[in-house]
């Protein structure tokens, strides 16, 4: 199959741009468009063969479910006869945003959308180009990142097409996307609601709404290995990952430099390929030896730019083949628990503390 890319204004937004890819997700194709968080592969959440589709193109075990994106509060009763009144407490304050609540299924959802489970995730995403794509087309997207599975999800559509070209039938490309992380995954069927997957919306702000929100252990660092199962199928594969080994450095910032340095000069004379994640600030602690990969992630002044550097800083190791990558720890701030539960991921958990 070939993949049309089309290049979509994000301001203003024209309607008729949108009807070829429209007509693609009415007749049960794939359309990747642009959401605020990441790119997302996306077909009709109703449609027991499309999300079968969808699972093929990315490679993605079918018990992983996925995302439901609406543009409007009405399509969210289609989705659920028993929502919640923390749902339409949440929808005021965040939606559209990066906000993902689980709630009961409806009879409409099948199966194979939700990964058997007997709930559903839905998002309504704060990009003009999501949402245009919803409303032209009528059709509730399922839609799962738009990243083959295991990779980094893709922040800009060249990343999508890197790894979706020939399998899907229309890539949208608003260019690169504000956030660069996922969204906040709230699961409101149980006592009391619990978040699942963190992201720009933390615990705090649902707190703030709901007065109660719990974090799903099995997803906290400390845990990792426990043995605990996550509430999220998606959280239990080892997601996000790099070709290269992945190792964190946390501590101070002079000695996490230093620490990195010896490790990636012992590395290089190993004849490894060695790429580091530095951060504006410290970016001129690591020199400038040619045979090392120095990449800034973004300004530790500005959280949004290290959540949006994330995914492409590891996209661009490995189309350099670099084999080893030591990086520096974001911890802190608002966006901290969220971008380090990526970085983590991406690590395998491999931690070093440099003192
Ligand atoms: O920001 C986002 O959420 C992006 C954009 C495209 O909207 N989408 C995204 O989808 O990250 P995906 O498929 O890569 O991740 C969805 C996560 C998975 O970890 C999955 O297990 C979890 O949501 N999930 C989906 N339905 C669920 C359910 N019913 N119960 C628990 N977890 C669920
Ligand atoms: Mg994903």
């Amino acid at each position: 199959m070939e993949t049309v890319i089309k290049k979509v204004s994000l301001s203003p937004i024209i309607p008729n741009e949108y009807r070829e890819a429209a007509e693609i997700l009415q007749g049960g194709g794939l359309v990747a468009f642009p959401t605020e968080t990441v790119y997302g592969l996306g077909g009709n959440g109703l449609l027991e063969e499309v999300s079968g589709k969808i699972y093929a193109a990315k490679g993605r075990p079918s018990d992983n479910p996925l995302i439901i994106h609406i543009a409007d509060l009405e399509s969210l009763k289609l989705l659920s006869d028993d929502i919640p009144k923390e749902a339409y407490l949440l929808a005021e304050k965040f939606w559209p945003g990066p906000l993902t609540m689980i709630l009961p299924k409806s009879e409409r959802v099948p199966h194979k959308t939700t990964g058997g489970l007997d709930t559903v995730a839905v998002r309504m995403p704060d990009h003009p180009v999501a949402a245009a794509l919803i409303r032209e087309s009528g059709v509730l997207i399922a839609a799962p990142s738009a990243n083959v599975s295991g990779r980094p999800s893709p922040t800009s559509a060249q990343h999508v097409c890197e790894d979706l070209s020939g399998r899907i039938e229309m890539i949208l490309d608003g260019g690169e996307v504000g956030l660069g992380i996922e969204s906040t995954i709230v699961d409101l069927t149980g006592n009391i609601p619990t978040i699942l997957r963190p992201g720009y919306i933390s615990e705090e702000m649902i707190e703030e709404v709901l007065g109660r929100v719990e974090f799903d252990r099995a997803i906290l660092e400390k845990n990792a290995g426990a043995g605990l199962r996550p509430k999220a199928p998606g959280m239990k594969y080892r997601h996000y990952a790099p070709k290269g080994e992945f190792t964190i450095y946390r501590g101070e910032t002079k000695k996490v430099a230093a620490a990195i340095l010896e490790k990636a000069e012992m590395e290089k004379k190993a004849g490894k390929r060695v790429g580091i994640i530095a951060a504006e600030e410290t970016r001129k602690l690591y020199g400038s030896d040619s045979g090392i990969s120095v990449k800034v992630i973004g300004a530790r002044a500005d959280e949004l730019s290290v959540a949006r550097g994330l995914y492409r800083t590891l996209r661009e190791f490995d189309g350099e083949g670099v084999q080893v990558i030591l990086g520096e720890c974001f911890e802190g701030g608002k966006l901290g628990q969220a971008i380090m539960n990526r970085m983590l991921k991406a690590a395998g958990y491999r931690v070093v503390e440099a003192g």
